[in-house]
């Protein structure tokens, strides 16, 4: 197994950024970018990650794995798998769970979360910065409506306090064993692991879709491909991205 190099920042912008800024320069890899504060954290859909000293584990993970391109937009949900699995065996409370596509859940609030970025470089593999965010040691009044919200953190949860960064190399490797899998096993049994923890399997759930209408329907899972399926008295729209959410 290759060593995991690790960078520890103070500060930056986002680990994702420094960690794609990185690739460019030529890297080697798994090398994770880790930092106490992030000014300017990336969310999914241009949104921000709030991003304290001492209260999260920001990182992104640097991987080149032996995928087809057509594969690699996967791997947010594998490493879904790896976060959730991670939390559990630290907090030792069961199960967390993953809401399509990124997002960590316990108890119906989100933990942590996933921005997964690629780099596609003419005639060789893919390169992916798989950004995780986790809220360890933030207090519910920290955890302000829209930010993160409804979140929760490792320290809610369990009521102790962790150092972020002694989570940063567990929480890498057991990505990269979830990676390995996916590329010597395929998709289909992450994806029976995935059904497992899929918080929105079955409940109702609404989306805005590409008119900017609400489209209500059941969530029915996610298929081969790592597309959500929701079901409406109609059919069954296949869901490419955007945000889900509880119906009301
Ligand atoms: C989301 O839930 O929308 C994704 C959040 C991802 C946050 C992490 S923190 C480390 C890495 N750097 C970023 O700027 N974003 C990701």
């Amino acid at each position: 197994m290759k060593k995991l190099q690790i960078i520890h920042l103070e500060s930056v912008g986002s680990t994702n950024d420094f960690a794609m800024a990185l690739v460019e320069s030529g890297v080697s890899y798994p090398t994770v970018v880790m930092a106490d504060s992030q000014e300017s954290g990336k969310g999914r859909l241009g949104k921000s990650w709030i991003s304290e000293k001492g209260k999260g584990l920001y990182c992104s993970l640097i991987l080149q794995p032996k995928l087809e391109r057509n594969e690699i937009a996967k791997t947010t949900l594998v490493a879904g798998l790896a976060v959730a699995k991670y939390l559990e065996d630290i907090m030792r409370r069961e199960p967390v769970e993953l809401k399509w596509p990124n997002d960590i859940y316990f108890q119906g609030r989100k933990i942590a979360g996933i921005l997964t970025e690629s780099q596609f470089i003419p005639e060789k593999r893919a390169v992916i910065v798989i950004g995780v965010g986790i809220n360890v040691n933030y207090e519910n009044k920290d955890l302000r409506v829209g930010l993160n919200n409804p979140a929760t953190s490792i320290k809610i949860i369990n009521g102790s306090q962790l150092k972020p960064e002694s989570l940063v190399e567990p929480l890498c490797w057991s990505i990269i064993e979830y990676v390995k899998r996916f590329e010597t096993e395929g998709f289909a049994k992450l994806r029976e692991e995935w059904r497992q923890r899929d918080f929105l399997l079955g409940k109702m759930v609404e989306m805005i879709n590409v008119k900017k209408k609400i489209v209500k329907g059941r969530a029915l899972g996610i298929d081969e491909d790592g597309v959500l399926l929701v079901e409406d008295s109609e059919h069954i729209h296949q869901i490419l991205s955007g945000d889900v959410r509880l119906a009301k």
